[in-house]
């Protein structure tokens, strides 16, 4: 990008991107340090953490034992590649995270007589997971961080912008971000002691998603284009229970519901799951969206449904109000109807490689949340430990600038060509790709259970259309596409590398595996 007119210009001690979870807890940790300037794509309701529905995963009782437990649990169904060092800090900062939303009036549910009260999911070997409003557990935490944080007189909120360049100072240290609006007339530069990107993730980028539209990768992209390395980009996380109706967009079914007794079953009533996990509905995610595709490509005349008829419908309606009222809104009674399932796009388990200080490869630039790669995850992340992560991690980063005395020093001086407002980037003449088409290529080539040659194909798919880019106008489009299939290339260059294990399951290189169980394909 060169040649411009110049942004409006903001100056804060620290610039959070994102406005989710992870982007307002850190927020909250830094206003007592300095100015702090957050810019997002849209309002709390524009990202994933507002639809969280599950909950906050904690060793509750916070002893040894508890510790221990969630430490085993995240580091088995994280397939063999979490840290299992990181994983630890992780769970026992987990008192202090929960602790401090109650201390900000997070209204967890509990009982009549003031208990905190718990529930269970899939490969939690106990229950463990802290919910709010029964299944609004990430838009009531997100609001009553946003409210500790709107009106503080160090706090500005600048919406609706997107990162297109990070800018860097003299001295080479990330010092800021180049931002547009909407419309991509108007320009922002905003210049910070410290970046703070806390974006989300890219599930967005596949055409079958939980996530909202906004989440396709591309402030990750930009951060990667100004040099910051990303890693574990095969790990993409598939929910398996998303609701599958003509027409409809895919709406979540959380986990919740089979950790509290629900079934998957066939067309004939059959609970599947047993024969691929002897956990069954309570088996690892990955695994699960896995035998439902096995299972589909099998009897592809039959569909999979989510079955919770057996539970009490009052009880249905009062802990899963959000899935109970947005079911019905398309014809399903879930106290009397089966709802259709099919896995989406669900979670990033890497991003922005990051240290548990949210220190990434370049000076100056920090991530948390599901943007980053801290490796707690592995290759498949556990039920309600990404709420977890963003508390966690928003504290530690905050460890992490102090340590580093950004606050002591100066704001980086940008050089004018850095503040450019660019007059062109990198084009295809219109049509050629959309980004509807890069979603399927990446749902279809590196979705669930990935084949080396669909790996291959994809892979070449977007280096072709990457290799037809011109110069051309800048326009909102143009900009979220040339990320898109920028971060689409890093995608299928890591699926090729990436080890085989949790979400980069390769079905074709056990060709004698083809339709037999996970499980035993697993074990081989
Ligand atoms: C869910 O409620 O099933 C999603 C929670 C999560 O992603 O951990």
């Amino acid at each position: 990008m060169t040649g411009g007119p110049k942004p409006k210009r903001i100056a804060a001690d620290f610039l959070i991107v994102g406005g989710g979870i992870a982007g307002y807890q850190t927020a909250l940790d830094l206003l007592p340090l300095g100015s702090v300037a957050l810019a997002s794509r849209g309002s709390i309701s524009s990202g994933s953490s507002y639809y969280a529905q599950g909950g906050l995963a904690i060793p509750w009782g916070f002893d040894r034992d508890a510790i221990d437990s969630h430490v085993e649990d995240t580091i088995r169904a994280g397939a063999g590649l979490c840290d299992e060092e990181r994983v630890r800090l992780l769970i026992e900062d987990a008192e202090e995270a929960f602790a401090t939303l109650v201390s900000y009036g997070v209204p967890f549910d509990r009982n009549e007589k003031g208990e905190i009260l718990f529930t269970r999911e899939a490969a939690h070997s106990r229950p463990r997971i802290v919910h709010a409003g029964g299944d609004k557990t990430g838009s009531l935490i997100l609001k009553t961080l946003a409210q500790n944080v709107h009106g503080h007189e160090r706090f500005t909120f600048l919406t609706p912008y997107r990162l297109t360049r990070l800018l860097k100072g003299r001295d080479g240290r990330v010092a800021g971000g180049l931002f547009m609006d909407e419309t991509g007339e108007e320009w922002l530069e905003i210049v910070a002691k410290a970046t703070i990107m806390a974006t989300g993730g890219f599930s967005a980028l596949f055409a079958r998603t939980t996530n909202p539209p906004s989440q396709v990768g591309d402030a990750a992209a930009v951060c990667h284009r100004a040099g910051a390395e990303l890693e574990r980009l095969a790990f993409t996380q598939f929910h398996p229970t998303v609701l599958d109706l003509p027409g409809e967009a895919p709406f979540l079914l959380t986990e919740a519901l089979r950790g509290e007794g629900g079934h998957v079953v066939n067309e004939a009533g059959e609970r599947i799951l047993f024969r691929y996990h002897p956990d069954g509905e309570l088996a690892p995610r990955d695994v699960v969206s896995r035998a439902l595709w096995l299972e589909a490509r099998a009897h592809p005349e039959s569909a999979l449904y989510l079955s919770v008829t057996h539970l009490p419908a009052l009880y249905l309606k009062e802990r899963f109000p959000q899935v109970f009222n947005h079911c019905l809104s398309v014809g399903i009674d879930l106290s009397r109807d089966r709802a259709p399932i099919r896995p989406a796009a669900h979670f990033q388990m890497g991003g922005i490689k990051s240290d548990m200080e949210g220190r990434t490869s370049l000076p100056g630039l920090y991530a948390v949340g599901e943007v980053a790669s801290t490796r707690v995850h592995g290759a498949n992340r556990l039920a309600s430990n990404s709420l977890l992560e963003a508390l966690v991690m928003g504290h530690r980063v905050v460890h992490g600038i102090v340590s580093d005395r950004i606050g002591d020093g100066a704001l980086g001086l940008v050089s004018e060509e850095e503040r450019d407002v660019p007059r062109v980037i990198p084009t295809l003449p219109p049509g050629q790709v959309t980004m509807k088409m890069v979603q399927n290529i990446l749902w279809e080539k590196a979705g669930i259970v990935r084949f080396l040659s669909l790996v291959q194909s994809g892979r070449e798919e977007i280096r072709g259309y990457l290799s037809r880019m011109r110069e051309g106008p800048v326009t909102t489009e143009g900009v979220l596409l040339w990320n898109a299939l920028e971060l689409s290339r890093e995608i299928f260059d890591d699926l090729l590398v990436a080890p085989r294990v949790g979400a980069n399951f390769f079905l074709d290189e056990s060709p004698e595996n083809a339709g037999s169980p996970v499980r035993e394909i697993e074990k081989g």
